[in-house]
């Protein structure tokens, strides 16, 4: 007999019912970024009616129509029905050029030819074999043994689905090689929402119930100040990130960097890279560049080829690696798809698709897409606020959020403008906009007075002029796009810039 459940669960957390657009406030349309955003989001309603009608319906079967947190928008998402190149359809057939790049897992673009080939050919032979699958190729030798990922450390390595999976398995085997409890991590690290230090997502985590310990990323001082603050034998493992993408894409410091390695030596802690989204950036690595020894490595995103994928990886003469030996039998690692024929055929293509020149070719591009905004918002007197130039200050590690960029604040998540985070009327408040970001990986941000309406306007602003981004200010470039498509992009923003710059200064 089924015990019949109050429907109490969640209602603590939930705030006002979805409603697209709320009765304008009163006063509201003195102000002119909230005017601006209500007529915006009315007319993006508007001109993507199948996109909004696609949203309603998967509303009936997901929680606020989403099976994928990071991909939804204010005031809903668009949906799309067709990728090519670098260029995506939405439902209701516009095209977008794709500046999002799938969060790095689309480096590739949308229709690589020899993606496609590699994975018809694949299933070709059948697939689920419930057995290993033939190495032929030399797939474990081409990613792991020769050049590209073994200078960072990768020299065994085990396949995940996913990044998380690999943190959370790097996390786990340092938990069991330390005998230790806690793991440090930095203030807006995202390995994932299990494994996730946002400021506050509504003051609520999801986090593993592991003990961990936080310290401003960039921040030596502080780092210090948490360590020696515990026992000298309490840390199990430091994980970090060497450039924080999803973090608002801020630079890791490499005496920071430095510092962190050297310590977890000292306390003879794992130190553990993740690399999930930042392996694009440098052939071996960012960390290898900066002469980092990590003991465990992950990978995930754009090294599956486009697929499901992660990955963990360490040295051989560290031994981690060789827990997970099954004929020494300590470790267990028994993830039904690690070895699906889809990832293995597309990430074995990947990985040469996005070659050494590729990479350097498309770095350069999101190097010149960062210069050229930056010169725009010189050239209308536009500037970043000082205390937060470049971003590199642990100041601004509390504004971004890392699910859809807009749900760190009173909740536009919604789509409810009324409740936007107030600001001066009359155009005269603070603001600031800026851009940062290392290669191919960047984010433009805005300063808290007025941050979640300006980026809200900043992606509608940008849809309109056909491009596609995260709504937070995300972007990550992929190989199918050129020097033209960056000009799109900048000439959007400086229309942008120019439009609002009487607020932005
Ligand atoms: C740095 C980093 N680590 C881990 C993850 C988690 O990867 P996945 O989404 O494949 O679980 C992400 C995803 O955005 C990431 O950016």
């Amino acid at each position: 007999m089924h015990h019949k459940r109050a429907p109490t669960f969640g209602s603590i957390f939930r705030t006002d019912s979805e409603k697209l657009l709320p009765p304008r406030a009163p006063g509201s349309s003195d102000d002119p970024l909230l005017a601006a955003l209500t007529t915006t989001q009315e007319q993006y309603i508007a001109t993507n009616a199948q996109s909004y009608k696609a949203h309603e319906e998967a509303c009936h079967d997901f929680p606020g129509g989403n099976t994928r947190t990071v991909l939804h928008a204010s005031p809903f998402p668009l949906t799309f029905v067709e990728g090519k190149g670098c260029e995506l359809t939405s439902l209701d057939g516009t095209e977008y050029v794709d500046f999002l790049g799938e969060f790095t897992a689309g480096i590739y673009g949308h229709s690589n030819e020899k993606t496609a080939t590699a994975v018809a050919v694949a299933m070709s032979k059948g697939w689920n074999y419930g057995g290993q699958i033939s190495t032929k190729g030399n797939w474990h030798g081409r990613l792991v043994v020769t050049e590209r990922f073994s200078p960072s450390g990768i020299e065994l390595v085990r396949f995940t689905n996913s990044g998380t999976e690999a943190n959370t398995m790097a996390i786990a085997a340092s938990l069991i090689v330390t005998g230790r409890k806690t793991i440090l991590a930095f203030k807006n690290g995202y390995y994932r929402e299990t494994l996730s230090f946002p400021a506050s997502l509504k003051g609520v985590n999801i986090n593993f119930p592991y003990d961990f310990v936080l310290a401003l990323y960039n921040d030596i001082e502080g780092t210090k100040a948490v360590i020696s603050s515990l026992a000298k034998e309490f840390i199990a493992a430091i994980i970090v990130k060497c450039v924080q993408g999803n973090g608002g894409c801020i630079v890791g410091n490499k005496d920071f960097l430095k510092f962190l390695n050297q310590t977890a030596n000292e306390l003879n802690a794992v130190f553990i890279v993740d690399k999930v989204m930042t392996s694009c950036l440098l052939y071996h690595g960012y960390s290898f560049e900066l002469g980092l020894r990590p003991d465990l490595v992950t990978l995930g995103k754009w090294v599956g080829g486009g697929m499901t994928f992660g990955a963990f990886g360490g040295r051989k003469d560290d031994g981690i690696m060789s827990l997970f030996d099954p004929q020494i039998g300590i470790l267990g690692h028994s993830r039904t798809f690690n070895n699906n024929i889809i990832t293995m055929a597309a990430s074995c293509v990947g990985i040469d698709i996005y070659n050494k020149d590729q990479m350097e070719r498309l770095n350069p591009i999101g190097e010149s897409l960062k210069s050229k905004i930056k010169a725009v918002l010189e050239k209308h007197g536009v500037h970043p606020p000082t205390t937060i130039e470049a971003s590199t200050s642990p100041q601004n590690q509390e504004s971004e959020s890392p699910f859809t960029g807009l749900e760190s604040g009173p909740s536009l998540a919604n789509g409810v403008a009324a409740k936007l985070q107030q600001h001066e009327s009359g155009g005269r408040a603070k603001n600031h906009i800026w851009i940062t970001g290392k290669g191919s990986i960047l984010c433009v941000h805005f300063s808290r007075e007025c941050e979640m309406s300006l980026k809200a306007l900043y992606w509608h602003h940008m849809l309109d002029h056909g491009i596609y981004m995260a709504q937070r200010g995300f972007m990550a470039l992929n190989i199918e796009l050129g020097e033209g498509h960056v000009q799109r992009c900048v000439s959007a923003a400086e229309e942008f810039v120019v439009k609002w710059k009487q607020v932005l200064r």
